[in-house]
């Protein structure tokens, strides 16, 4: 195994509705990192619309180039490897950024990396002071993915269990949409929730009741549609439901990362990806950790969403296995168990 020299490394995120791009020095750190959200464009859709996202990315890649190079006071000769999201995500999205990415290694003669999304989210926290070490059992929860892995090291995954149907993230957007919240939904179910009453109504909590650490979301989902619709909508209504439905979510995750832990005999406990933003389940873990004696770690909020902070990092992490070629590929559907190690 060749130990990775040491880099900077500029890295462009651009999976869905988040243009982020960061600079990561193998030595120094995180120089620096810029992000510019697309809500406003997606908003009046009440979701994210995939060709508008694609030509935002177009659009605001370059500028943010500019702007991160600026922020960390460094000039673009210094960066050694450009690391760039190369799935999972919209196809569109993947590829603005992919071909931005190409495009500067090939102008300034240093390689590309392409990194995979949930990678970048396992990694996050260490960003942080107070970073994991190897070995942990990591939650990824994001729009798209949940699952809790065994991770060894930098591209060792073992998948212990994932959602068999809808990612929790989707459950509060669509959660969000039944509730009439708009876009984005987690974080407005989230703050409807701080006014609601989690026992007005009952929602169920999925699979707790199975072996296994797999999870299932669309009951919820469901579960708020139908009290919904036999309930006056009213704001405390919206609230009451919000709440409910926050905790059956959080309670159910937490759940399997406590059995997580358990079957792996690990005290380490990770979290990642946009649901990890939840302060709910994030306070819950924290309880439920320090019952078993475990650690709990997580990024600082804005890291627990997309970003290229931690594509940047993940890059930095695996700019050794670059390969010289322009060619690139993007993979809208890509298992974190293919990832080669590091
Ligand atoms: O990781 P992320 O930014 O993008 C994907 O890779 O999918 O995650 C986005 C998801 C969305 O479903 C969003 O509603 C959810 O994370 N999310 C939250 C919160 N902030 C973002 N869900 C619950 N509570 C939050 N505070
Ligand atoms: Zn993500």
């Amino acid at each position: 195994m060749t130990e990775p020299a040491r880099n900077r490394v500029l890295g462009i995120e651009t999976s869905c509705d988040d243009t982020g791009v960061a600079i990561y020095d193998s030595e120094q750190g995180l120089l620096a990192h810029v992000l510019y959200s697309q809500i406003e464009t997606h908003k009046q859709y009440g979701g994210v619309v995939p060709e508008l996202a694609a030509r935002d990315h177009i659009r605001k890649v370059i500028p943010l180039v500019d702007a991160v190079l600026n922020k960390a006071d460094c000039a673009k000769e210094s960066i050694t490897g450009v690391a760039y999201t190369c799935g999972p995500g919209l196809a569109g999205a993947l590829l603005a950024g992919s071909a931005v990415a190409k495009g500067l290694a090939f102008a300034w003669g240093v390689p590309a990396i392409g990194v995979h999304h949930m990678e970048g989210h396992m990694l996050a926290p260490m960003l942080e002071e107070r970073a994991p070490e190897f070995p942990f059992v990591a939650l990824l929860v994001s729009g798209g993915h949940t699952l809790l892995a065994q991770v060894e090291s930098v591209g060792k995954y073992t998948i212990l269990g994932q959602t068999l149907d809808d990612a929790v993230g989707e459950a509060f957007d669509k959660t969000a949409k039944i509730l009439g919240l708009g876009y984005p939904g987690g974080p407005a179910v989230a703050k409807a929730a701080e006014r609601g009453d989690p026992n007005r109504f009952t929602f169920p909590r999925p699979m707790i009741n199975r072996p296994g650490m797999e999870f299932s979301f669309s009951g919820l989902k469901t579960a708020a549609l139908n009290i919904a619709q036999k309930t006056e909508l009213d704001q405390q209504a919206i609230a009451d439901i919000a709440c409910a439905f926050q905790e059956a979510a959080v309670d159910t995750l937490v759940f399997k990362c406590k059995r997580a832990l358990v079957h792996t005999k690990s005290k380490r406990l990770v979290v990642a990806g946009g649901v990890g933003a939840n302060l709910r389940l994030r306070e819950q873990l924290k309880t439920m950790t320090e019952q078993v004696a475990g650690e709990l770690f997580f990024p600082r909020i804005e890291f627990c969403t997309d970003n290229g902070a931690m594509i940047a990092l993940a890059g930095s992490k695996r700019l050794h296995q670059a390969t010289p070629d322009l060619a690139f590929q993007v993979k809208p559907r890509w298992s974190l168990e293919d990832l080669a190690p590091v």
